[in-house]
């Protein structure tokens, strides 16, 4: 049988390992992740989502408080629509986060950025014009459009001068998607350098409805590859979504994907952004302890562990410190959510919400805990120690198990001691 080392990712006159990790917003998908996929001959992803909380961890700036104290006066305010992103702060905030990330880089692979649409920020096209540019800017080699259709994403950066250099892929869940975006944009003459056709065992949100169990993978794949092959149109293709061993991913490239996008695997690496305690939730998780709900409210159903601690935690919005979420009225329905509790149940220190999550403060404190439906196997992918905890992968381990397995085995870690707690 192949093994996924058999094949090589093509764009352009680029070759690499066809094994790209996917991008996890705020910061799980780190830039230590991401340089070891480029390192190792694949390509990587970084984020842009929450980039200003990001910016402030990592390079010790103070966005996020600026903004805070700049709004503070809205807190009590339902009407988050004077709450704006400084344009400035964004795209220094992008550069510096992509810049220290490149710096780094070594190895023939690249590193790409995740930029979801959904993240409209109460000036959607204005807001996503920078984050592109700014990433551009700063030498990111490819972007991959996420969470949104993106008709117009391209034309926002048409005038860029590494617009025709820089890779630049979309992600879709059905082949109507493609050919709406592929329709949009024919007057750019740029095609997309790669399609992520992401099904519905993914993690992060869903490009399905609440039936997302009705689809399956490998079908949309095969339409898509064939009405690519039917309109001559060379645009690799890139299965995501359950693809658990190397060879899950061969048979996709046999049927003729280029390469595949994996994420939930990597969950549990040393170098995934995480923390420790959350990577062991992953770890332990059975498939009855995972669900897709409908709280996210970007409107995707997003996959989540159901013991997540932000589920049903009725915090007061933070849009003055966030806000990525405000739609371009300055509207989140979980703020409508949590008027709705806090007029239900007056003079309650702490309420509940059910039906939705300030998804901007949870991610912030890793408090909701997305995956892919086959994080019930990653406890089949590693060690115990003594004391029952899990031993952490390294990212070069998992991204090479995919590389070279056979026969859909997967191979664990060497022995190592257990952390000093
Ligand atoms: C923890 C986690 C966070 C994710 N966040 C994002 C994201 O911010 N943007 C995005 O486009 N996809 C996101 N995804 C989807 C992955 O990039 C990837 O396409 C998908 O999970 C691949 O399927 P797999 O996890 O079964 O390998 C996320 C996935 C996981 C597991």
């Amino acid at each position: 049988m192949k093994r996924l080392n058999d094949f090589r990712l093509r764009m352009g006159r680029e070759e690499m390992v066809p094994i790209m990790i996917g991008g996890m917003g705020v910061d799980i998908s780190s830039a230590d992740l991401a340089l070891e996929a480029a390192r190792l001959g694949g390509v990587g992803h970084i984020s842009d989502a929450m980039i200003k909380t990001v910016a402030d961890r990592r390079y010790k700036t103070k966005f996020v408080k600026a903004k805070q104290a700049l709004y503070k006066y809205n807190v009590e305010s339902e009407d988050k629509s004077p709450v704006k992103f400084n344009p400035a702060y964004l795209a220094e905030a992008t550069k510096l986060h992509v810049e220290a990330t490149m710096s780094r880089k070594t190895g023939s692979g690249k590193v790409f950025i995740n930029c979801m649409e959904k993240l409209t920020m109460n000036a959607p096209k204005e807001t996503l014009k920078v984050r592109l540019s700014a990433a551009l800017d700063a030498g990111i080699d490819g972007i991959t459009l996420a969470a949104g259709l993106h008709l117009g994403s391209l034309a926002l950066i048409e005038d860029h001068p590494r617009f025709r250099d820089a890779k630049i892929g979309i992600i879709v869940s059905s082949l109507r998607a493609l050919q709406l975006f592929l329709k949009k944009n024919a007057r750019l003459d740029r095609l997309p350098d790669y399609v992520v056709v992401e099904g519905p065992l993914a993690g992060g949100h869903l490009g399905f409805g609440m039936d997302w169990a009705q689809y399956d993978l490998a079908t949309i794949v095969a339409e898509i590859i064939q009405y690519l092959k039917a309109e001559q149109l060379d645009i690799p293709v890139i299965p995501a979504g359950g693809i658990f061993t190397g060879s899950d991913a061969v048979r996709f490239l046999e049927m003729g994907a280029s390469g595949v996008q994996v994420a939930t695997r990597f969950t549990v690496t040393r170098e995934c952004g995480l923390p420790d305690d959350v990577k062991q939730e992953y770890f332990k998780a059975n498939a009855d302890d995972i669900e897709v709900n409908e709280i996210s409210p970007t409107g995707y159903p997003m996959r989540m562990i159901k013991a997540s601690p932000g589920i049903g935690d009725g915090i007061r919005p933070n849009c003055e410190a966030y806000g990525y979420l405000l739609d371009a009225n300055g509207k989140c329905s979980y703020i409508t959510a949590y008027n709705r509790e806090l007029a239900l149940h007056p003079g309650e220190r702490r309420i509940s919400v059910r039906d939705k999550t300030c998804l901007c403060t949870q991610f912030r404190n890793f408090a909701i805990w997305t995956c892919g439906q086959t994080a019930s196997r990653l406890k089949d992918t590693t060690l115990r120690h003594a004391d029952g905890s899990f031993q952490l992968l390294s990212a070069q381990h998992v991204f090479e198990d995919y590389q070279f397995s056979t026969d859909d085995k997967i191979r664990l870690p060497e022995t190592e001691a257990a952390p000093a707690v």
